[in-house]
């Protein structure tokens, strides 16, 4: 890959004019001067606009657009979404806790993830949560105790494992049989039967996700039969599911990948559904990726130019821990100057400063830079905050949101005297 791609993925909310890079309004190397790096900045118009396909292709459907915010977390991300009518797919009681401190609306918020603890139930029964996603027998016991113990019943939705393969990454691969998600597909009339029967709950749904960075249209309709045959079992024994939940994994481009537009995904599976009768449903989508991927990057300044027998490294003061998915998936996302200069470019791995081997960013790219540049890596703003770590006692990153020419600072930079704030050393 170049370094002098004509469209970076997110334009036009990412774009050179001239030889500086934008996001949005604002040049990268204003705000990595302003805001030292590494630092996250988010376009908050790039969200709006890869939110748009998803609200237009289900105008006039009833729907719910419930963001996945494992993304990213960020309170002001959640805010945004929030004021764009989303609700929230959330996997534990912490981001519950983000979505109510964001101003979220819990009775927009589904509860996903496989090993729910009675605690999280509890807090999610007395917010009133839109629905608790389900994902094996043991969970419907355990939740139905706790409603019961609060006077509840929970609204439940099945999160049937549909036995596809979404051809990703086998580490966020989802939906088939030898994944830990999901009920197994010929096991869930029974389950259905068996919550029915539970005092504590009361069956509002069915979902599924098969997993994320999703480049096709087929794996999603190949779900989307799977499960409206469930429907069809389910609701001819007499319950009846008001929802239906596709989950998301949409794809987005980091190289050269060509994921379908979100309108023409949804397009298709309306298509199916009116096709099967199933159309008036109401539609829940939990898409992650999609909505914040391409709106975000992290600036990083190189530190040294480090040129060597058999590899030249390029070492950034950004690393591992503030952007996991190289070390974590061999992910490839783009790196690209701030500024482009005319200097003699050269083959270099792009690392961080943590002692790991699989401390990259980037393998074999073509760089013009010297030490005190700054360096973008795009389509961050998915799975890049969020999963960044404190390894080697390194503070996290600030984070800033844009819009237009204005920019905000989302999230002070962590301070080393931060970190062990809550430890202890030992009497004597
Ligand atoms: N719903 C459920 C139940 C999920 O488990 C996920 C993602 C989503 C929705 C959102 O999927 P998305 O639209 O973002 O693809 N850290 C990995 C991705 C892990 C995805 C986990 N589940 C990465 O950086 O690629």
């Amino acid at each position: 890959m170049k370094d002098d791609d004509a469209t970076l993925p997110g334009d036009p909310f990412m774009a050179y004019r001239g030889d500086t890079l934008f996001i949005d309004g604002c040049a990268a190397p204003d705000l990595a001067a302003r805001f030292a790096t590494p630092l996250y900045v988010y376009s908050r118009a790039a969200m709006r606009a890869a939110l748009g396909p998803y609200q237009r292709a289900l105008a006039g459907r009833a729907h719910l657009i419930c963001y996945a915010m494992k993304a990213n977390s960020s309170l002001a991300v959640l805010q945004t979404f929030a004021a764009l009518g989303c609700g929230f797919d959330i996997v534990s009681g912490g981001e519950l806790e983000r979505v109510l401190a964001a101003g979220g609306d819990p009775a927009k918020v589904v509860f996903s993830g496989l090993g729910k603890t009675r605690a999280e139930m509890r807090r999610a029964l007395e917010v009133g949560v839109k629905c608790f996603n389900v994902e094996s027998e043991a969970e419907l016991e355990t939740l139905s105790e706790v409603a019961t113990s609060l006077n509840r019943r929970a609204p439940v939705s099945l999160r049937v494992n549909p036995d596809v393969d979404a051809g990703t990454h086998p580490y966020i691969s989802t939906g088939l049989k030898g994944n830990k998600f999901g009920i197994a597909h010929d096991r869930a009339v029974a389950a259905y039967r068996r919550a029915a029967q539970l005092p504590g709950l009361a069956v509002v749904g069915i979902d599924c996700h098969i997993g994320s960075q999703i480049t096709e249209i087929a794996p999603y309709l190949d779900a989307l039969d799977r499960l409206l045959d469930l429907v069809e079992t389910v609701e001819a024994e007499g319950l009846r599911l008001q929802h239906l939940d596709l989950g998301g994994g949409l794809g987005i481009r980091y190289t050269d990948e060509a994921p379908p537009a979100a309108d023409a995904l949804i397009a298709a599976l309306l298509a199916r559904l009116d096709a099967r009768g199933q159309g008036g449903r109401e539609l829940l989508f939990e898409p992650g990726r999609s909505l914040v991927g391409n709106a975000g990057v992290l600036l990083t300044e190189v530190l040294y130019l480090k040129p060597g027998e058999a590899k030249n490294f390029c070492v950034v003061d950004a690393a591992m821990n503030d952007l996991m998915r190289p070390a974590l998936y061999e992910a490839t996302m783009g790196i690209v100057p701030a500024r482009r200069r005319d200097l003699p470019a050269v083959v270099c791995d792009v690392v961080g400063p943590v002692c790991e081997s699989g401390d990259w960013l980037g393998r074999d790219r073509l760089l013009g830079v010297e030490a005190g540049d700054t360096l973008a890596v795009l389509s961050a703003g998915a799975y890049g905050m969020s999963m960044a770590s404190n390894y080697n006692t390194r503070p996290r990153a600030a984070e800033v949101m844009v819009d237009g020419d204005q920019a905000w600072l989302i999230r002070e930079r962590e301070t080393a005297a931060g970190l062990f704030r809550g430890e202890t050393l030992l009497p004597g």
